[in-house]
């Protein structure tokens, strides 16, 4: 009988990707959906018929239990949150119950249904915030600077506690940011690549964004879920940075994406008050020396090449 993988967030960029993963490793994948007034599948489309897509919310426990009672997973991928740290500002409390004691009442659901479920959060780089050190591991103390990063710190340590606490097999990978062409509008990488098409096919000529010299460690989103599903795969739980081990500031990203199009950044971008945050994580860069030895990963897409696949991928969807 096929192994069986619940994610939630399927509907959201890792989990559109890591659905294909799982599909592919001859997985039934079952995806937990929020009810909408508009169904919202676009990512997942090309391969909705081939999941068990299932009603369910991270802020409702007992949809957690009953998604895990009907369908019993031997793998739980928890990727659903809040996921944009600006928004986390403006809705931190939101912010709280989704990222945060989201994950405890997925964690309990477990406990109580079928403690022998393998457990994945996704932890994140933005909990380490203001650096204590450069780059960071998994012993790099954390310092979030935002009510998501508070939040991300908060599943990441119940994680922990879970799995001390239960013995259940729980592990987090503390992934840098990664992007694709599936990537949310609103993050940075692909409000970029979708300005440079809209600039580029004469839809736009500004593109208003915040801070130009933060940095990020950007890699790509196809390439990190491989990470996520290699945590389970082992006989014992653990926690696993993922990153490219390279920086780069949005000034670059900027250089770069126009450039592929052909475009000089400097005669479009234009600094917006509205886009800087109340506070900044100005630098982030990940050593993943322990998932290249303990996991077998490897970043196989460099900044350049994920920056380019974007501009084009915006680029084509504009022209058609
Ligand atoms: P994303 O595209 O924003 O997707 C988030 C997903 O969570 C969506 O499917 C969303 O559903 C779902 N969701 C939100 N609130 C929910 C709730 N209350 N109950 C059930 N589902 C809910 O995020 P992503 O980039 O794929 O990231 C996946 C995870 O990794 C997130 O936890 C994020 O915080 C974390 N992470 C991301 C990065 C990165 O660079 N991408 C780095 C580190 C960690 P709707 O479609 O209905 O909104
Ligand atoms: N979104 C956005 N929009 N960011 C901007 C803009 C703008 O107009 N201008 C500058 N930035 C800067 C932000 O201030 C931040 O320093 C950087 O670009 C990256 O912002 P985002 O792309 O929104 O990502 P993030 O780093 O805040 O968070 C992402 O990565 C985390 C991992 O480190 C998200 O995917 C999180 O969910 C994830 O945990």
């Amino acid at each position: 009988m096929a192994k069986r993988a619940l994610i939630t967030g399927i509907t959201g960029q890792d989990g559109s990707y890591l659905a294909e993963l799982l599909l592919s490793e001859g997985y039934d994948v079952a995806g937990l959906v929020r009810r909408s007034s508009t169904e919202n599948f676009e990512r997942i489309s090309h391969i909705q018929d081939r999941l068990t897509l299932v009603s369910g919310d991270l802020m409702d426990e007992v949809s957690l239990i009953n998604v895990l009672r009907d369908f019993r997973p031997a793998e739980v991928y928890n990727l659903a949150a809040q996921s944009f740290v600006q928004a986390s500002w403006r809705q931190p409390v939101l912010t709280g119950e989704a990222t945060a004691l989201g994950v405890t009442r997925l964690l309990d659901a477990i406990r109580i249904v079928d403690p022998e479920i393998r457990f994945y959060q996704a932890s994140s780089s933005e909990m380490f915030g203001r650096v204590h050190s450069v780059p960071q591991n998994e012993h790099t103390a954390f310092y979030p600077r935002s009510p998501y990063g508070v939040a991300k710190v908060y599943g990441h340590w119940i994680t922990v506690n879970y799995r001390e606490s239960y013995n259940l097999h729980a592990s987090s990978g503390i992934l840098f940011n990664h992007e694709s062409p599936r990537r949310g509008l609103e993050f940075v990488t692909r409000k970029v690549t979708n300005g440079v098409a809209r600039i580029k096919t004469g839809l736009d000529t500004q593109l208003h964004l915040g801070n130009l010299e933060a940095q990020r460690d950007w890699g790509y989103a196809k390439d990190y879920v491989r990470a996520m599903w290699a945590m389970l795969q082992r006989d014992v739980p653990d926690d696993f940075v993922v990153a490219t081990g390279e920086t780069h500031s949005v000034r670059e990203l900027c250089e770069v994406a126009f450039a592929a199009a052909g475009l000089r950044w400097q005669d479009h971008v234009v600094i917006d008050q509205a886009f800087i945050r109340p506070a900044e994580v100005d630098l982030l860069v990940g050593d993943a020396t322990k998932a290249q030895h303990q996991l077998g990963w490897k970043c196989e897409t460099d900044f350049y090449g994920l920056v380019e696949m974007m501009v084009a991928a915006d680029l084509a969807a504009y022209e058609k």
